[in-house]
C-alpha cells in the first residue's frame, strides 16, 4: 500500500490508503503522475472480465462501465477517486499507466480492456469517427499516404489539444503503445499550458478570444466545420485551450499571423516534455491544459508502430464537467 502524500486538493474524498497500485511523479514532470497497475490486478481483472471481448465492449455501451467496476473493485475502490482527482487537478491533470504485465502485440486485446476500464472510471469515450467505434486502433508505417501527420512518421506532429472540429466534448485524451517495432524517436510530446512561458502573451491578446474556423480532412469523417476560439477559461478562471495548427482555418491574414506566432511559441518551449511511451502503457491527459504531439522516428524499412486512442467526457462527478458547460 501507497500512503497517498502527494496529491492536492481533492474534488472528491481521497483514500486514506491505495491499493492493488502505486503512484508518484514521472521523472520527467512533477505535473505528470506514474499510476502502476501492478501484476495481481491485472492478472485478477483480466481473468474476470475473460468472457467479455472488445467487441462486446463495442456492441454495449454499458458494459465498459462495468469492466471499470471489475477494475477499481479489484483495487478496494481506491483507483476511482484517485484517477478523477488527478485528471481535474490543474497541477498535475495527467498520468502515465503501465498495467504491469501488458507488454507485446500479442496482448492487444487486453489492453484495450484494461484502458476501457481505466477510462470509464472517470468518464466516457466518444464515438471516434475515423474508426466507428469508442476507441481507434491505427498503425505507423514507414511510408504512409494518409492526409494529416498524424501518421507520418518522419516529422514532428505539433502540439494540439483534441477535439478542436468535432462538437463533442472531449476533456481526456488517452493515448496506448500497442505494438512497437524498429522505432527510434517518436517520443511523446506534452506540454502543461502553465509551464508555457507564454500563455500570458497569447491568452491576453484580442484574438485569443475570437471564433476562429476548425475543419477537417476527409480521413477524419467530419464534414462540418464547427467556429471557437483558441483560448478559453474554466471555472477557476484559469486559461484552457482548443487549438491545432493544422485544421484552424483563419480568415485573414491578422488571423494567420497570430495563429503562427502562436504555433512557433508553442514548439519551441523549453517547457516540452518529451516521454517514451512503452507498449502496454497509456498516456491519460486533461484535454483542456495539456497540449499532446509527437516526435520525428527515425526512417526504417520495417518500422511499425501500433497505437490505440479514446477520447471523451468526464462523467463521474459535478466537478468534472466541461469548463465550456458554465
Ligand atoms: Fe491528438
Amino acid at each position: 500500500m501507497t500512503v497517498l502524500t502527494q496529491l492536492p486538493a481533492a474534488a472528491m474524498p481521497l483514500p486514506e490508503a491505495i491499493q492493488g497500485f502505486t503512484l508518484e511523479p514521472s521523472s520527467h514532470s512533477p505535473r505528470l503522475l506514474n499510476l502502476t497497475l501492478s501484476r495481481e490486478v491485472v492478472e485478477a481483472f483480466l481473468a474476470a472480465v475473460a468472457d467479455t471481448p472488445v467487441q462486446a465492449l463495442e456492441y454495449k455501451s454499458m458494459l465498459r462501465f462495468r469492466v471499470a467496476k471489475v477494475l477499481d473493485d479489484l483495487c478496494g475502490n481506491t483507483l476511482q477517486p484517485v484517477l478523477i482527482n488527478t485528471l481535474v487537478d490543474r497541477a498535475t491533470g495527467g498520468l502515465q499507466v503501465t498495467p504491469e504485465g501488458l507488454d507485446e502485440v500479442a496482448q492487444a486485446e487486453e489492453m484495450v480492456k484494461v484502458a476501457t476500464a481505466v477510462a470509464h472510471l472517470m468518464g466516457r469515450s466518444n464515438y471516434d469517427a475515423m474508426s466507428g467505434q469508442y476507441y481507434a486502433r491505427f498503425v505507423v508505417k514507414n511510408v504512409d499516404d494518409s492526409d494529416s501527420y498524424l501518421r507520418q512518421p518522419h516529422r514532428v506532429m505539433e502540439l494540439h489539444n483534441d477535439g478542436t472540429f468535432v462538437e463533442q466534448d472531449t476533456d481526456y485524451v488517452l493515448m496506448m503503445k500497442i505494438d512497437e517495432q524498429n522505432m527510434e524517436g517518436g517520443n511523446s510530446l506534452l506540454l502543461h499550458l502553465d509551464d508555457w512561458a507564454d500563455l500570458e502573451r497569447f491568452y491576453a491578446h484580442p484574438m485569443a478570444r475570437r471564433e476562429m474556423r476548425w475543419s477537417a480532412p476527409p480521413s477524419k469523417n467530419v464534414a462540418k466545420d464547427i467556429y471557437h476560439a483558441v483560448f478559453d477559461v474554466d471555472r477557476g478562471g484559469r486559461p484552457i485551450m482548443s487549438y491545432i495548427d493544422q485544421f484552424v482555418q483563419p480568415k485573414d491574414f491578422e488571423e494567420g499571423n497570430w495563429l503562427t506566432d502562436l504555433s512557433e511559441s508553442l514548439e519551441t518551449s523549453p517547457a516540452i516534455l518529451s516521454v517514451p511511451n512503452p507498449v502496454g502503457s497509456f498516456l491519460l491527459i486533461n484535454n483542456h491544459f495539456w497540449l499532446h504531439g509527437r516526435d520525428r522516428f527515425t526512417p526504417h524499412p520495417d518500422l511499425r508502430r501500433e497505437l490505440m486512442r479514446q477520447r471523451g467526457y468526464f462523467t463521474h462527478a459535478k466537478t468534472l464537467r466541461n469548463p465550456r458547460q458554465k
